[in-house]
C-alpha cells in the first residue's frame, strides 16, 4: 500500500484534474473530463477525454493522463485524481481500470466533481482480482 497522500498534494491534483477539463474536446457527448496522476517521481500528469467522430475511439481523460506520464518516462503511479462536471463524483470506466492496473495497482483513486461530494477509494477496491503483468511472467 502506498502511504496516503498530502493534503496539499491532494488539492494539487485536483487543480490540475480541473484545469485539465477546459482542454476537453468532446463534441459528441459534451462531457468535459480531466484526470491528473501522481507519479512515484512525485510529478504530476493531467489529461483529458478526446473524442473522435468514430465515436468507439474516444479515450478518457485517466487514460489521457497515465499515457502522457508513460510517455515522459515514469513508469509507475501512486494516485489518481478524475474531475467530471456533475453534481456527484463519478468513478473511472473500466477500460481505464484496467490501465491503471498496469502502472498503479496500489493507487488511491478520488474522485471530484461541481459539488462538494466526493469519493475516496482505491484501484484494488475497482478492480479486485485484476489480470495484470505478473500474470504473463
Ligand atoms: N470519460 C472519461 O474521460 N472518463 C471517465 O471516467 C468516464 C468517461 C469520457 C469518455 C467520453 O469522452 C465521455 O466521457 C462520455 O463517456
Amino acid at each position: 500500500m502506498p502511504e496516503p497522500i498530502s493534503a496539499a498534494l491532494l488539492r494539487r491534483l485536483e487543480r490540475a484534474a480541473r484545469t485539465a477539463a477546459k482542454a476537453s474536446y468532446s463534441p459528441y457527448s459534451k462531457f468535459r473530463v480531466g484526470a491528473a496522476v501522481l507519479a512515484d517521481s512525485g510529478r504530476i500528469y493531467s489529461g483529458t477525454n478526446v473524442e473522435n467522430a468514430s465515436y468507439g475511439l474516444a479515450n478518457c481523460a485517466e487514460r489521457t493522463a497515465i499515457f502522457t506520464a508513460i510517455a515522459a518516462g515514469e513508469r509507475a503511479i501512486t494516485a489518481v485524481v478524475v474531475y467530471t462536471p456533475t453534481p456527484r463524483p463519478t468513478m473511472p470506466c473500466g477500460a481505464c481500470r484496467q490501465v491503471i492496473n498496469e502502472f498503479g495497482p496500489d493507487a488511491g483513486i478520488v474522485s471530484v466533481c461541481d459539488s462538494k461530494h466526493r469519493a475516496v477509494t482505491t484501484l484494488a477496491k475497482l478492480l479486485p482480482e485484476a489480470f495484470g503483468p505478473r500474470d504473463l511472467k
